[in-house]
């Protein structure tokens, strides 16, 4: 008998562009497992509505998403590719799930502090329990992996605590997933200020999937470096964030190791590194961002492939939905 597949899944928000934390965190770990691994990756758009959202800008960014998953080489043959709010079941079960959850829990979140300090206004039911609906996402599918960059670890380990206790009670109903966070470019820092992640809420400092490779390279050259009158290329994450953090994306995208690009860069200054990383970057993202925009010019290809991702992705989240429903008492439709 065939064995069966591990399973990998995850989910990035359509809240803005995508951008090289994105990828270097999260996608770009996905595309090499199709083979070993059954996997489901989605347009997290629920999640968008924890913050205002512009709605034509939403529906724009979740499609360009979906090209651009399939440009980091996830293909949709053996990759699961859908949009979130497109399979009903991840309501259903974040809500029973919320009655899982401790209000404890839920605040001590650093991403629901640090969103709330930004949108001192809108501090909504939504943004609160939103680690409810991210598990939610993650145990309808049982998977094994849950690849993302380190930001997201709490919220994997909620989950797991979750699960945990809803299993506790009930029997074994979920399986408790690993998240899977990569050995470089697990956190990307902002170009314009090193000492926080690399985030669409600050462009200046973030390099987008679009971005032409003029604009890359232009944005590397302006990348604030360390205010050491060293001037050398050296990886020292707390002494030179900066400097640090150029080192991490250039070694992400030629596979050189620390040592070898501290080498590379003897006796040259910051400016050398800023133009070799940033040449880099254009480089990896430029095959990207043109088969992006082929695939943008054809959305009935695109429609045709969140629709077949949303039957797909159904079928397996009924199933743990259905077991749930059974186990918390709930009369069968
Ligand atoms: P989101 O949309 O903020 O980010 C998507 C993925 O990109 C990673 N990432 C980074 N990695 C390295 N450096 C950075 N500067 C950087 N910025 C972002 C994130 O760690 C993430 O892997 N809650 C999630 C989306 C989500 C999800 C899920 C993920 C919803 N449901 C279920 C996994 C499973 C989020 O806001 O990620």
């Amino acid at each position: 008998m065939e064995k069966e597949k591990k399973v990998m899944l995850s989910g990035i928000q359509p809240s803005g562009d995508l951008h090289l934390g994105n990828y270097l965190g999260a996608i770009r770990n996905w595309a090499a497992r199709a083979e070993e691994f059954e996997c489901y990756y989605f347009m997290a758009d629920m999640h968008t509505l924890t913050v205002h959202q512009v709605p034509a800008e939403l529906r724009r960014r979740t499609i360009t998403q979906l090209a651009q998953y399939i440009s980091c080489g996830l293909d949709p043959e053996q990759n699961t590719l859908f949009i979130q709010s497109h399979v009903p079941q991840h309501a259903e079960l974040a809500w029973v799930l919320n009655c899982f959850t401790m209000f404890g829990e839920l605040s001590r979140m650093t991403q629901f502090k640090d969103k709330a300090a930004q949108n001192a206004d809108n501090i909504n039911g939504g943004l609160f329990t939103y680690p409810t609906l991210m598990a939610a996402d993650i145990l309808l599918y049982q998977p094994d992996f849950v690849p993302v960059g380190s930001d997201q670890k709490q919220h994997v380990e909620l989950t797991r605590d979750v699960a945990q206790r809803f299993n506790h009670i009930y029997g074994d109903v979920f399986k408790i997933p690993e998240p899977y966070i990569p050995k470089e470019g697990a956190r990307i820092m902002s170009l314009s200020d090193p000492t926080v992640k690399m985030s669409k809420s600050s462009p200046e400092g973030c390099v987008f999937l679009q971005d032409s490779p003029e604009e890359i390279t232009r944005k590397f050259k302006r990348a604030v470096t360390d205010s050491d009158t060293e001037n050398c290329v050296r990886y020292a994450p707390e002494e030179k964030p900066g400097v640090s953090n150029l080192i991490v994306i250039y070694s992400a995208c030629t596979g050189r190791t620390h040592e070898q690009i501290e080498e590379e860069f003897k006796g040259q200054g910051y400016g050398a590194l800023k133009k070799a990383v940033g040449e880099a970057v254009a480089e990896t993202l430029r095959p990207i961002r043109e088969q992006t925009d082929r695939l943008l010019k054809d959305k009935g290809y695109l429609e045709e492939i969140y629709r077949n991702g949303a039957q797909r992705a159904s079928r397996t989240a009924d199933k743990t939905l259905r077991k749930v429903y059974k186990k918390v008492g709930f009369v069968p439709r």
